[in-house]
């Protein structure tokens, strides 16, 4: 149970100690997800790449990168929060659809493991940068396995048609393009299908073309050193992550034999189960037939439930009374898209009781913003049995307009 980690004697202190909204962590949580992927990927000499999108908070990144993990990173801000946190540079791979040149000049200066390409023009662009530093650009490219996985229309990303990756025939003339090049070397093929997925079997196709389109490169004399397998296992709301053995089975199949190194670049599902938003209850009203609780925390902290119809969990810490009834738990930004659950069944709370809001950890704090001029949340982490520090400062109003001229 989550709510074992985040108890309410806990959480009482930390709202008193940083206020509310907070971001809490458990460094409990944090570590048994990334024991279960080892776990579940024993034998397979697999490298886990933290995904750094989910959350990059520098201390559960050193975290990670303290459990022997490497990093996928998506910007050269992450690059920069990585190589902070200490994750070493051989284990930082380099993600996205649309890397600028300065980009692939600060992963180049960096000597990461690899940059996963995702267009003809970009490889490109990365030849041009690795020829300015003399150096050569060792790559990767993502490729579209043309894969549907059942998960929410803005988290899949398998499919042709959708911006992400490269047909395997265009692959196949940027690898070829690669051998000619002194500046590229191509050491790798990806595919991510997407974000949320429960089911090994997309990843059986996927992995199953992926590994056919390798082989086939090697006949025609471009041999590739790792496949990686993109993002995580998926989790859901209020729960840890389910053993990820039949991810494993699937991608061991797929690539038995080939002598590939098996890259996989979890983030969801280490982070989420590993945080909470802890809000504070302003006030209750009734609108129509709807009972509102409106809370200090907003979507501007937590914008998964207005993008994607996420349903976080919520507890409720005070001694709340009366029978259990529908909530719309709604925070202070002005948008009707604010709210951080729905139809939550509950007793009535207090004014000034704290709520809490599970599974909160990933694409919480990272897709946070200052809309209508909020504060953004500060970052607590549990370390032991009634330990807690502040790992991210609560923003002030000065750090609102610090950066107008
Ligand atoms: C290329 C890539 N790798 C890894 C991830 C992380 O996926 P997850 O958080 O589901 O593990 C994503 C998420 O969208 C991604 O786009």
């Amino acid at each position: 149970m989550l709510s074992d980690y985040f108890k309410p004697e806990i959480l009482k202190k930390i709202a008193a100690g940083a206020g509310t909204p907070v971001y809490v962590y458990s460094k409990a949580v944090f570590l048994r997800q990334i024991s279960t992927y080892k776990k579940a990927f024993r034998g397979l000499n697999a490298l886990f790449c933290y995904s750094l999108k989910a959350n990059s908070n520098r201390a559960l990144c050193a975290l990670a990168a303290g459990q022997g993990l490497g990093a996928d990173v998506v910007s050269g801000g992450e690059l920069y929060r990585a190589l902070r946190a200490g994750f070493k540079p051989g284990k930082i791979i380099f993600s996205g659809v649309g890397k600028t040149a300065e980009e692939l000049a600060y992963a180049l200066k960096s000597d990461i493991l690899f940059i996963n390409a995702e267009s003809f023009e970009e490889v490109l662009e990365l030849e041009k940068t690795a020829a300015k530093l003399k150096k050569t650009a060792s790559f990767s490219l993502r490729v579209n396995p043309d894969v549907a996985a059942r998960t929410h229309k803005f988290i899949t990303t398998g499919r042709l048609g959708g911006k992400f990756g490269v047909s395997f025939e265009e692959a196949e003339k940027i690898y070829f393009y690669a051998a000619g090049s002194k500046h590229l070397k191509a050491v790798g093929a990806q595919f991510h299908i997407g974000s949320q997925i429960y089911s090994a079997r997309p990843y059986r196709l996927a992995a199953a073309r992926l590994a056919g389109f390798i082989l086939k490169m090697a006949s025609r004399g471009v041999n590739l050193e790792y496949a990686d397998a993109g993002g995580g296992w998926g989790v859901k709301e209020g729960f840890e992550m389910p053993f990820p053995g039949p991810l494993a089975r699937a991608l061991a199949a797929a690539f038995k034999g080939t002598g590939l190194k098996l890259v996989i670049e979890p983030g969801r599902s280490i982070a989420a189960p590993t945080g909470i938003l802890l809000t504070r209850v302003l006030y209750r009203k009734r609108g129509g037939d709807k009972n509102f609780i409106i809370v200090d925390g907003a979507m501007n902290d937590l914008i998964r439930p207005a993008l994607y119809g996420a349903r976080h969990p919520v507890a409720l810490l005070g001694a709340a009374r009366g029978p259990i009834k529908k909530y719309d738990i709604v925070g202070p930004v002005c948008e009707s898209g604010d709210f951080l659950a729905l139809g939550a069944a509950l007793k009535e709370p207090a004014r000034g009781d704290l709520a809490v809001i599970y599974s909160a950890g990933a694409y919480g704090f990272s897709m946070s913003s200052n809309y209508n001029s909020r504060l953004r949340a500060p970052e607590a982490l549990i370390t032991g049995r009634g330990a807690w520090r502040l790992v991210r400062k609560r923003e002030t109003l000065t750090d609102l307009t610090a950066k107008e001229v």
